[in-house]
């Protein structure tokens, strides 16, 4: 007998057909999921006496054997049998002969698919919530170290108002917790069990369905078959928490790319992680933010990819899904790589406090200190906003030239007003003023920080209570 008659899956179609329809180039991604998905089910056989105790411990012993195999390099899968699913159980059967045979009973690659593609994407959450939790640690640990440090803040990319470096760090600190959130709903909702689906209606074994979700460590069945076998919500779910992940982080490398630039020179630029120019040997670029802003384009592009493969599909599996892998696989691994890069380049840029002090003057930014101010003296807002635009206009951005102006001027409109009173106009005055919860006040800021800190504990006890979760497919393939 040659290979291919041996091996095909299906003898009588042409190479063409599969090398089109084949899968395990990528989706071999799932075979410790599909292996321990396995383990789980011939629980549930012999349980239901579709398989004897010595058939089930088998069956087990030649799976986990299998997978040490895979693990040590010791397997190659064979695109002529499609897919994972198919070449694991090709090469049981292979092992163990009939007993390997009755492994698919009351089982289909549809119920089985659905439940590989959950456990790898919980287990691949848990990676991303860890890397998150280390990012948010580093810019909690940059607001810490930068806590006196003045910035201008930006309104439509102009100076607007001064605040406090760490009240920005701390502003992407949050961004990064409402991922975290997204992350874990996603997970808690997709983490049931769509065993026992079969192909479509069900199965006819009498299969406890709890018994296989139980030893995989999820938190229950889905409800309804024709569902369970074509629901891929949690592929777009988490591709879409990842690629909001991804916006979120785009936005602060866009930072990080004009902040390292000549013009802001606010930062240093990480020399163990930029690279030079081929031509201008005095270059050094800011690669890893531009590449993760490069990479949140391919991310939203892998969302769009999956939402739209999910358009318009009848109940229940169509092959259709099968193409919701190589995108959503990818979202994890740039998203994952992402994380790593910045936290590294993060921690080792240096932040110039001099420079963004200085720019800090720039721009009048404490106007609306001084309106504010002659509010207190009874001028209603509107008016007082009129009377500091036009000293504003007038000093044409130069700091100085606005507290003359405003010295000269404003005595006329406010009886009493010492000129000495205007050093309220100092940005660091006008951060102290700040002090309203969620302000950038640095007492305020300091509350943040401390609220972040219960924060990334209480992200770090769930990331332990989901992981004991994930373990459960590794467990399962080990002992
Ligand atoms: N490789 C397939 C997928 O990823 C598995 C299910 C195939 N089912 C079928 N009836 N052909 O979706």
């Amino acid at each position: 007998m040659n290979a291919r008659s041996t091996r095909n899956a299906s003898p009588c179609v042409s190479d063409e057909f599969l090398e089109f329809t084949a899968s395990v180039r990528y989706d071999r991604r799932l075979w410790r999921h599909d292996i321990a998905g396995s383990i789980a089910h011939v629980q549930g056989l012999e349980e239901a006496g579709v398989l004897t105790k010595k058939e089930k411990d088998r069956i087990i012993s030649a799976l986990k054997n299998l997978a040490k195999d895979i693990r040590n390099g010791k397997v190659s899968f064979d695109p002529r049998l499609e897919d994972i699913h198919m070449n694991i159980e090709h090469l049981l059967t292979e092992r163990i002969g009939e007993a390997g045979a009755k492994l698919h009973t009351g089982r289909s690659r549809n119920d089985q698919v659905a439940l590989d593609t959950r456990l790898m994407v919980r287990e691949a959450l848990v990676a991303v919530l860890s890397e998150v939790l280390s990012l948010q640690r580093a810019l909690v640990l940059k607001a810490v170290e930068n806590k006196g440090t003045i910035m201008p803040g930006y309104t439509h990319m102009q100076h607007a108002q001064p605040v406090l470096l760490a009240h920005h760090f701390m502003a992407h600190f949050w961004r990064l917790g409402r991922d975290c959130d997204r992350i874990i709903d996603c997970y808690q909702r997709m983490n049931v069990s769509p065993l026992g689906s079969g192909a479509l209606a069900g199965t006819s074994f009498g299969i406890d369905r709890t018994i296989a979700s139980r030893l995989l460590m999820m938190d229950g069945t889905t409800e309804n078959s024709l569902d369970a076998v074509s629901d891929r919500d949690f592929v777009a779910e988490s591709a879409f928490a990842l690629s909001m992940l991804m916006i979120h982080l785009s936005s602060l490398c866009e930072e990080l790319v004009l902040w390292s630039s000549q013009e802001f020179a606010f930062v240093r630029l990480p020399k163990r992680l930029a690279s030079g120019s081929s031509m201008m040997p005095q270059k050094l670029n800011p690669d890893i933010p531009e590449l993760i802003r490069g990479k949140t384009g391919r991310t939203v592009g892998h969302l769009v990819a999956i939402l739209t493969v999910l358009k318009s599909l009848p109940l229940a599996y169509n092959r259709d899904l099968q193409e919701d892998k190589e995108n959503l696989f990818d979202v994890f691994d740039t998203v994952g790589a992402s994380l790593h890069a910045l936290t590294a380049f993060l921690g080792e840029m240096e932040i110039d406090p001099v420079r963004m002090r200085e720019s800090a003057e720039a721009g009048l930014m404490t106007a609306t200190d001084l309106a504010d101010f002659l509010t207190t003296r009874g001028i209603p807002f509107r008016k007082a906003h009129g009377i500091v635009r036009e000293i504003a206009i007038e000093a044409d951005g130069d700091m100085d030239e606005f507290l003359k102006l405003a010295e000269e001027r404003l005595p006329k409109a406010v009886k009493g007003l010492k000129s000495k009173e205007l050093a309220f106009l100092r940005p660091e005055r006008s951060i102290s003023r700040r002090e309203c919860s969620g302000g950038t006040g640095s007492r305020a800021v300091g509350n943040q920080l401390k609220m972040a800190e219960k924060r990334l504990n209480s992200t770090k006890k769930i990331i332990q209570r989901l992981t004991t979760q994930v373990e459960a497919v590794n467990a399962l393939l080990d002992n």
